[in-house]
């Protein structure tokens, strides 16, 4: 006997997914976690090395992907990565917006505006340029799809020094409750992931400062901070059918400390 749920497992074969930011950190973790389930991963960000590296990293460990540079910010480019896609692959079922930036870190009061065009063009812009040419393209199919916005807890309250990144993710997690209450009806789900603190290359601001790492672990219930492999799971989940019945929500891993 097969349940509906164990039907509903994690397995993504025969789906095909882009990741942007999928060059290295969450994204790369993401992109492999998705290709080791299955799906056919198409890897994007700026510059190709990187990408190939994850490439040729989940093609060695027997899985399907393929890497393309696309500007998470700019519209002609993300149409190219959605139609690339879909002549490599013949389609996209999943996408999980991943690239961002955060090019200050200080004082909301002392931003400078080109530091506030670029956030919002690539984190909120880009976002909703890569949900709503897949959206597009997952309509035209009449096919069902998932959509995963990697937020940050950084969107949910106060984000002394990152102030403008969070007002970004939270017009993120804002957009992923809209398209999940339009788009519900076609069979798309949108949801989004809110990471604490991950160690990557993108919290090296907050990585330098080894007094502080050690204050956030030790004021963690799981005592330590993020790993990509710790967002990965969470991603691969809210992509497969084992997520079914969720949509529009904003999911917290960070290792349970911000409810602290
Ligand atoms: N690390 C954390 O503590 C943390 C916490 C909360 C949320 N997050 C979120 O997690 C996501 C991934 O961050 P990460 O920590 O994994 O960062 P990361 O290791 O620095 O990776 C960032 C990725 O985004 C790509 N990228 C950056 N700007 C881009 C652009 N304009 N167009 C296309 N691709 C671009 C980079 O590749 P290229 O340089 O080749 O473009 C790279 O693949 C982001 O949305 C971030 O906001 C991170």
């Amino acid at each position: 006997m097969q349940t509906e749920v164990s039907k509903r497992n994690m397995d993504v074969s025969g789906k095909v997914a882009i990741v942007t930011g999928g060059s290295r950190g969450i994204g790369e973790s993401i992109a492999k976690a998705l290709a080791e389930h299955g799906a056919k991963v198409v890897v994007a960000s700026r510059k190709l090395e990187g990408l190939e590296t994850v490439a040729s990293a989940i093609k060695e460990a027997g899985g399907e992907a393929a890497a393309i540079t696309c500007h998470a910010g700019k519209e002609d480019e993300i149409e190219r990565l959605v139609a690339q896609t879909v002549e490599r692959y013949g389609q996209v079922d999943i996408l999980v917006n991943n690239a961002a930036t955060n090019p200050y870190f200080g004082p909301l009061m002392r931003i400078e505006m080109p530091a506030w065009d670029k956030t919002f063009e690539v984190n909120t812009k880009g976002y909703f340029l890569m949900a709503r040419a897949v959206a597009q393209h997952l309509i035209g199919r009449e096919a069902p799809g998932s959509i995963v916005n990697v937020a940050s807890i950084a969107g949910m309250g106060a984000a002394p020094f990152q102030a403008v990144y969070g007002m970004s993710k939270a017009a993120v997690i804002s957009m992923t409750q809209t398209l999940s209450a339009e788009l519900g009806g076609t069979g798309i789900r949108v949801n989004a992931i809110a990471p604490g603190l991950v160690e990557t290359k993108f919290a090296g601001a907050l990585l330098q400062n080894p007094q502080a790492i050690k204050r956030m672990e030790a004021g963690s219930p799981v005592r330590r901070i993020g790993q990509p492999d710790d967002i990965a799971g969470l991603a691969l989940f809210l992509a497969s059918d084992a997520s079914n019945f969720i949509t529009g929500q904003t999911i917290v891993a960070d290792g349970g400390s911000r409810g602290r």
